[in-house]
Protein backbone atom coordinates (compact mmCIF):
# COMPACT_ATOMS: atom_id res chain seq x y z
CA UNK A 1 0.00 0.00 0.00
CA UNK A 2 1.46 3.19 -0.83
CA UNK A 3 0.74 6.02 1.64
CA UNK A 4 0.05 9.85 0.79
CA UNK A 5 0.51 12.78 2.61
CA UNK A 6 0.58 15.09 0.40
CA UNK A 7 -2.53 16.40 -1.94
CA UNK A 8 0.25 16.41 -5.11
CA UNK A 9 1.47 12.99 -4.42
CA UNK A 10 -1.73 11.61 -4.06
CA UNK A 11 -3.18 13.56 -7.21
CA UNK A 12 -0.36 12.04 -9.55
CA UNK A 13 -0.61 8.60 -8.03
CA UNK A 14 -4.66 9.03 -9.22
CA UNK A 15 -3.66 10.23 -12.24
CA UNK A 16 -1.19 7.65 -13.06
CA UNK A 17 -4.08 4.83 -12.63
CA UNK A 18 -6.49 6.70 -14.85
CA UNK A 19 -3.53 6.80 -17.56
CA UNK A 20 -3.19 3.33 -16.86
CA UNK A 21 -6.98 2.82 -17.94
CA UNK A 22 -7.84 1.34 -14.76
CA UNK A 23 -10.64 2.44 -12.62
CA UNK A 24 -10.41 3.95 -9.49
CA UNK A 25 -12.69 3.59 -5.76
CA UNK A 26 -12.10 5.68 -3.12
CA UNK A 27 -13.54 5.06 0.48
CA UNK A 28 -12.85 7.82 2.43
CA UNK A 29 -12.90 7.79 6.69
CA UNK A 30 -11.92 9.38 9.91
CA UNK A 31 -9.53 5.95 10.62
CA UNK A 32 -10.67 4.26 13.83
CA UNK A 33 -11.91 1.76 10.95
CA UNK A 34 -14.29 -1.35 12.03
CA UNK A 35 -16.13 -3.64 9.74
CA UNK A 36 -18.50 -1.18 8.56
CA UNK A 37 -15.44 0.35 6.81
CA UNK A 38 -13.49 -2.57 5.71
CA UNK A 39 -17.12 -3.75 4.28
CA UNK A 40 -16.74 -0.57 2.01
CA UNK A 41 -13.28 -1.25 1.24
CA UNK A 42 -14.55 -4.92 0.24
CA UNK A 43 -17.24 -3.48 -2.20
CA UNK A 44 -14.47 -1.21 -3.82
CA UNK A 45 -12.48 -4.23 -4.44
CA UNK A 46 -14.94 -5.92 -6.00
CA UNK A 47 -16.01 -2.64 -8.30
CA UNK A 48 -12.80 -0.92 -8.80
CA UNK A 49 -9.14 -1.89 -10.20
CA UNK A 50 -7.61 0.07 -7.89
CA UNK A 51 -8.72 1.34 -3.99
CA UNK A 52 -7.55 4.66 -2.68
CA UNK A 53 -8.93 4.59 1.36
CA UNK A 54 -8.48 8.59 2.87
CA UNK A 55 -8.00 8.92 6.62
CA UNK A 56 -8.81 12.26 7.80
CA UNK A 57 -10.65 13.62 11.01
CA UNK A 58 -11.74 16.33 9.14
CA UNK A 59 -12.05 19.13 11.85
CA UNK A 60 -14.54 21.18 9.55
CA UNK A 61 -17.34 18.51 10.63
CA UNK A 62 -16.91 19.44 14.32
CA UNK A 63 -18.78 21.98 16.43
CA UNK A 64 -17.12 23.78 19.04
CA UNK A 65 -18.01 21.93 22.02
CA UNK A 66 -18.09 17.97 19.75
CA UNK A 67 -15.35 15.33 20.51
CA UNK A 68 -12.84 16.39 17.92
CA UNK A 69 -10.18 16.10 20.74
CA UNK A 70 -11.16 12.88 21.76
CA UNK A 71 -12.20 11.54 18.42
CA UNK A 72 -10.54 7.73 18.43
CA UNK A 73 -7.51 7.63 16.21
CA UNK A 74 -6.29 4.27 15.63
CA UNK A 75 -3.35 5.38 12.69
CA UNK A 76 -1.25 1.85 12.97
CA UNK A 77 -3.89 -0.12 13.82
CA UNK A 78 -5.74 1.19 10.52
CA UNK A 79 -2.78 1.00 8.52
CA UNK A 80 -2.27 -2.75 9.07
CA UNK A 81 -6.29 -3.44 8.52
CA UNK A 82 -6.04 -1.36 4.88
CA UNK A 83 -2.15 -3.28 4.43
CA UNK A 84 -4.46 -6.94 4.88
CA UNK A 85 -7.43 -6.10 2.70
CA UNK A 86 -5.36 -4.96 -0.24
CA UNK A 87 -6.38 -1.59 -0.74
CA UNK A 88 -3.67 0.59 -3.04
CA UNK A 89 -3.29 3.82 -1.75
CA UNK A 90 -3.88 5.67 1.69
CA UNK A 91 -3.90 9.20 1.56
CA UNK A 92 -3.73 10.43 5.18
CA UNK A 93 -3.46 14.36 5.00
CA UNK A 94 -2.63 16.39 8.05
CA UNK A 95 -5.29 19.52 8.94
CA UNK A 96 -2.95 22.15 7.74
CA UNK A 97 -2.44 19.96 4.52
CA UNK A 98 -6.33 19.80 3.88
CA UNK A 99 -7.04 23.49 5.20
CA UNK A 100 -3.83 25.71 4.58
CA UNK A 101 -4.06 29.17 6.35
CA UNK A 102 -6.39 31.47 4.22
CA UNK A 103 -8.82 28.78 3.39
CA UNK A 104 -12.58 30.26 3.50
CA UNK A 105 -14.24 28.13 0.52
CA UNK A 106 -16.69 25.88 1.73
CA UNK A 107 -19.71 23.83 0.12
CA UNK A 108 -22.65 24.07 1.44
CA UNK A 109 -26.00 22.19 0.02
CA UNK A 110 -28.74 24.85 1.23
CA UNK A 111 -31.94 23.41 2.66
CA UNK A 112 -30.79 19.53 3.72
CA UNK A 113 -27.49 20.31 5.94
CA UNK A 114 -29.73 21.68 8.16
CA UNK A 115 -32.14 18.25 8.50
CA UNK A 116 -31.86 15.52 10.91
CA UNK A 117 -27.97 15.91 12.22
CA UNK A 118 -28.25 19.02 10.80
CA UNK A 119 -30.44 20.43 13.27
CA UNK A 120 -28.35 19.49 16.23
CA UNK A 121 -25.09 19.94 14.95
CA UNK A 122 -24.80 22.97 12.74
CA UNK A 123 -21.93 23.45 10.37
CA UNK A 124 -21.23 19.65 10.76
CA UNK A 125 -22.78 18.88 7.06
CA UNK A 126 -21.11 22.03 5.78
CA UNK A 127 -17.84 20.39 6.64
CA UNK A 128 -18.69 17.06 5.45
CA UNK A 129 -19.31 18.33 2.23
CA UNK A 130 -16.87 20.98 2.20
CA UNK A 131 -14.13 17.56 3.07
CA UNK A 132 -15.57 15.35 0.17
CA UNK A 133 -15.54 17.94 -2.35
CA UNK A 134 -11.89 18.39 -1.82
CA UNK A 135 -11.50 14.15 -1.88
CA UNK A 136 -13.24 14.05 -4.76
CA UNK A 137 -11.06 16.43 -6.60
CA UNK A 138 -7.76 15.38 -5.04
CA UNK A 139 -8.46 11.81 -6.00
CA UNK A 140 -10.87 12.56 -8.95
CA UNK A 141 -12.33 8.67 -8.28
CA UNK A 142 -14.51 6.83 -10.60
CA UNK A 143 -16.75 5.44 -7.33
CA UNK A 144 -17.08 6.42 -3.77
CA UNK A 145 -18.18 4.33 -1.28
CA UNK A 146 -20.11 5.37 1.88
CA UNK A 147 -22.05 3.43 4.26
CA UNK A 148 -26.02 3.60 5.01
CA UNK A 149 -25.83 4.47 8.60
CA UNK A 150 -25.02 8.10 7.75
CA UNK A 151 -28.02 7.96 5.91
CA UNK A 152 -28.92 11.78 5.75
CA UNK A 153 -24.98 12.59 5.09
CA UNK A 154 -25.97 10.38 2.00
CA UNK A 155 -28.75 12.22 0.10
CA UNK A 156 -26.43 15.45 0.76
CA UNK A 157 -23.56 14.43 -0.88
CA UNK A 158 -25.65 13.20 -3.40
CA UNK A 159 -27.08 16.07 -3.79
CA UNK A 160 -24.10 17.67 -4.17
CA UNK A 161 -22.23 15.33 -7.02
CA UNK A 162 -25.65 16.31 -8.79
CA UNK A 163 -25.72 20.26 -8.48
CA UNK A 164 -22.46 20.56 -9.08
CA UNK A 165 -21.88 17.67 -11.81
CA UNK A 166 -18.77 15.91 -10.32
CA UNK A 167 -18.16 12.95 -12.25
CA UNK A 168 -18.28 9.99 -9.68
CA UNK A 169 -20.98 7.14 -9.02
CA UNK A 170 -21.54 7.01 -5.02
CA UNK A 171 -21.81 3.69 -4.02
CA UNK A 172 -24.05 2.88 -0.85
CA UNK A 173 -23.10 -0.29 1.07
CA UNK A 174 -25.48 -1.49 4.29
CA UNK A 175 -25.10 -0.84 7.78
CA UNK A 176 -22.71 -3.24 9.37
CA UNK A 177 -23.94 -4.40 12.84
CA UNK A 178 -22.77 -6.09 15.92
CA UNK A 179 -23.94 -9.61 16.21
CA UNK A 180 -26.82 -7.95 19.13
CA UNK A 181 -27.52 -5.65 16.39
CA UNK A 182 -25.49 -2.20 17.20
CA UNK A 183 -25.07 -0.38 14.39
CA UNK A 184 -21.02 -0.29 14.16
CA UNK A 185 -19.57 2.97 15.04
CA UNK A 186 -16.20 4.26 15.73
CA UNK A 187 -17.70 6.24 18.14
CA UNK A 188 -18.57 2.59 19.73
CA UNK A 189 -15.52 2.78 21.68
CA UNK A 190 -16.91 5.72 24.15
CA UNK A 191 -19.19 3.56 25.41
CA UNK A 192 -19.18 2.46 29.36
CA UNK A 193 -19.96 -1.79 29.52
CA UNK A 194 -23.53 -0.08 30.95
CA UNK A 195 -24.30 2.72 28.00
CA UNK A 196 -23.33 -0.29 25.54
CA UNK A 197 -26.00 -2.35 26.63
CA UNK A 198 -28.45 0.84 26.82
CA UNK A 199 -27.36 1.43 23.44
CA UNK A 200 -29.32 -1.46 21.92
CA UNK A 201 -32.28 0.69 22.07
CA UNK A 202 -31.86 2.47 19.09
CA UNK A 203 -32.29 -1.34 17.02
CA UNK A 204 -34.93 -1.93 19.46
CA UNK A 205 -36.82 0.93 18.07
CA UNK A 206 -35.81 0.50 14.38
CA UNK A 207 -37.20 -3.01 15.06
CA UNK A 208 -40.03 -1.99 16.82
CA UNK A 209 -40.90 0.28 13.38
CA UNK A 210 -39.87 -1.95 10.45
CA UNK A 211 -42.64 -4.40 12.35
CA UNK A 212 -45.39 -2.87 12.77
CA UNK A 213 -44.42 -1.19 8.91
CA UNK A 214 -44.52 -5.11 7.84
CA UNK A 215 -47.53 -5.62 9.35
CA UNK A 216 -49.05 -2.76 7.13
CA UNK A 217 -48.99 0.71 8.84
CA UNK A 218 -48.12 3.47 6.97
CA UNK A 219 -48.95 6.17 8.94
CA UNK A 220 -45.99 8.21 9.91
CA UNK A 221 -47.13 9.88 13.21
CA UNK A 222 -48.40 5.73 14.50
CA UNK A 223 -44.92 4.34 13.73
CA UNK A 224 -42.98 7.46 15.62
CA UNK A 225 -45.22 6.66 18.75
CA UNK A 226 -44.85 3.31 18.80
CA UNK A 227 -41.08 3.57 18.10
CA UNK A 228 -40.83 6.53 20.82
CA UNK A 229 -42.68 3.53 23.75
CA UNK A 230 -39.65 1.67 23.05
CA UNK A 231 -37.40 4.65 23.79
CA UNK A 232 -39.23 5.58 27.24
CA UNK A 233 -38.24 2.11 28.40
CA UNK A 234 -34.38 2.86 28.08
CA UNK A 235 -34.43 6.67 30.82
CA UNK A 236 -30.77 6.37 29.93
CA UNK A 237 -31.05 6.98 27.00
CA UNK A 238 -31.80 10.91 25.43
CA UNK A 239 -33.62 11.17 22.52
CA UNK A 240 -31.91 13.93 19.78
CA UNK A 241 -34.23 13.00 17.13
CA UNK A 242 -36.58 10.15 15.52
CA UNK A 243 -37.62 11.15 12.00
CA UNK A 244 -39.89 9.09 8.98
CA UNK A 245 -38.26 11.06 6.01
CA UNK A 246 -37.97 10.91 2.35
CA UNK A 247 -34.47 9.70 1.71
CA UNK A 248 -33.72 12.47 -1.08
CA UNK A 249 -34.75 15.08 0.24
CA UNK A 250 -34.98 14.22 3.78
CA UNK A 251 -38.28 16.21 4.41
CA UNK A 252 -40.54 14.37 6.79
CA UNK A 253 -43.45 11.98 5.37
CA UNK A 254 -47.08 11.50 6.54
CA UNK A 255 -47.72 8.43 4.93
CA UNK A 256 -44.96 5.66 3.84
CA UNK A 257 -46.40 5.13 -0.16
CA UNK A 258 -43.07 5.34 -1.28
CA UNK A 259 -39.13 4.19 0.00
CA UNK A 260 -39.01 6.27 3.46
CA UNK A 261 -36.26 6.88 5.97
CA UNK A 262 -36.62 5.96 9.29
CA UNK A 263 -33.60 7.64 11.20
CA UNK A 264 -33.11 8.10 14.85
CA UNK A 265 -30.18 9.79 16.77
CA UNK A 266 -29.66 9.61 20.67
CA UNK A 267 -27.06 10.54 22.95
CA UNK A 268 -25.94 7.64 25.18
CA UNK A 269 -24.39 9.11 28.31
CA UNK A 270 -22.35 11.49 26.58
CA UNK A 271 -22.02 9.62 23.21
CA UNK A 272 -24.42 10.45 20.02
CA UNK A 273 -25.58 7.52 18.10
CA UNK A 274 -27.20 7.55 15.00
CA UNK A 275 -29.20 4.96 13.18
CA UNK A 276 -31.92 4.37 10.43
CA UNK A 277 -34.00 1.49 8.43
CA UNK A 278 -35.35 2.54 4.64
CA UNK A 279 -39.11 1.41 4.89
CA UNK A 280 -40.05 0.46 1.41
CA UNK A 281 -43.96 -0.72 0.50
CA UNK A 282 -42.77 -2.33 -2.51
CA UNK A 283 -39.70 -4.37 -1.12
CA UNK A 284 -41.33 -8.05 0.40
CA UNK A 285 -38.77 -8.59 3.87
O1 LIG B 1 -18.55 9.38 7.27
C1 LIG B 1 -17.43 9.82 7.62
O2 LIG B 1 -16.62 9.11 8.23
C2 LIG B 1 -17.08 11.25 7.32
O3 LIG B 1 -18.18 12.08 7.44
C3 LIG B 1 -16.41 11.44 5.95
C4 LIG B 1 -17.35 11.07 4.83
C5 LIG B 1 -15.15 10.58 5.88
C6 LIG B 1 -15.99 12.90 5.76
O4 LIG B 1 -15.10 13.31 6.72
Amino acid sequence: MKTCTTIGETRADALDVRKHGKSLGLVPTMGALHEGHLSLVRTAKARCDVVAVSIFVNPLQFGPNEDLGKYPRTYQRDVELLEKEGVDILFSPSPEEMYPAGAVTYVTVEGLSDKLCGKSRPGHFRGVTTVVAKLFHIVQPDCAFFGQKDAAQIAIIRRMVCDLNIPVEIVICPIVREPDGLAMSSRNAYLSPQDRKSALVLHAFLKQISSQFDQGERDAAALIAAGKKVFSLEPAVCLDYLEIVDPDTLNPVERLNGPSLAAVAAYVGSTRLIDNVVLDPTVKR
